[in-house]
């Protein structure tokens, strides 16, 4: 699986690709990202990427013939289906864990980020999709990309673990824990003392029952739904 970004901060996606599991799946080859300075694309001697928006108004816009040209140069000349070109903006399709795991069918993603206020809307004709990664505003894509290349990269065989991790997650369609969040996780030590406070890890995860602790973790994680996320109950994934 190949992931390319275009952005003006190249230096935050190669910062991210030389940590943790997303290093050792870059050396294995399961993935590799690519990031891809936009300036390179200019002709000024500026290095002019933005402009000021016509009709008014406030901020700097993307200018679309460098970002095009960008776009364009990145892809090659040949297009395969399973390549998508995709656009982080907040006005784009909400990402989801589901949307990772249709992308992830995918053999290359090209992410288009920006910075400033915007986009020169002939940009748009020449991407495949738009994504927004919730309902706030970051000041660029390039987190956003980030996001959707760690969370699709989870789908990739071989980057995490047991490939079951990834099929039960809270937030797939068809895993077991679709519409519930998970249940606690305790480790040692058994009782915890921190100032006036003891911890202790609840019983039942020490008596070896596994019928049992099955069915207090399924109480634990409705309830927890139930009092961080009701909307998740009767929610169509
Ligand atoms: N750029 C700025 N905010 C964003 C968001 N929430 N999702 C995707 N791209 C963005």
């Amino acid at each position: 699986m190949k992931f390319d970004v275009i952005t003006i901060f190249p230096e935050m996606v190669e910062d991210y690709k030389k940590i943790s599991i997303i290093a050792r799946a870059h050396a294995k080859k399961l993935i590799q990202i690519k990031a891809h300075n936009l300036r390179k694309w200019t002709t000024d001697s500026h290095q002019t990427v933005d402009d000021r928006p016509y009709g008014g108004g406030f901020g700097m816009v993307l200018k679309a013939d460098v970002m095009i040209k960008a776009i364009k140069s990145v892809t090659g000349k040949t297009k395969s289906k399973k390549t998508k070109v995709i656009l982080l903006t907040p006005a784009g399709k909400v990402f989801t864990q589901n949307e990772a795991k249709k992308l992830a069918k995918s053999d290359r993603l090209i992410f288009v980020s920006g910075r400033y206020e915007g986009f020169d809307e002939r940009i748009s004709s020449f991407v495949d999709e738009e994504y927004s990664i919730g309902d706030y505003v970051l000041m660029g894509g390039e987190l956003p990309a980030l996001v959707m290349i760690e969370t699709i990269s989870r789908f990739v065989p071989g980057v995490v673990g047991k490939s079951e991790s990834v099929a039960g997650d809270t937030f797939s369609k068809d895993g077991k824990n679709a519409n519930i969040l998970e249940y606690p996780q305790y480790t040692r030590p058994e009782v915890l003392k921190i100032g006036k406070k003891t911890m202790k890890v609840p019983k039942v995860l020490l008596s070896g029952n596994h019928a049992e602790i099955e069915i207090w973790r399924a109480d634990q994680a409705l309830n927890k739904t139930k009092k961080v996320r009701p909307d998740l109950i009767n929610k169509e994934l």
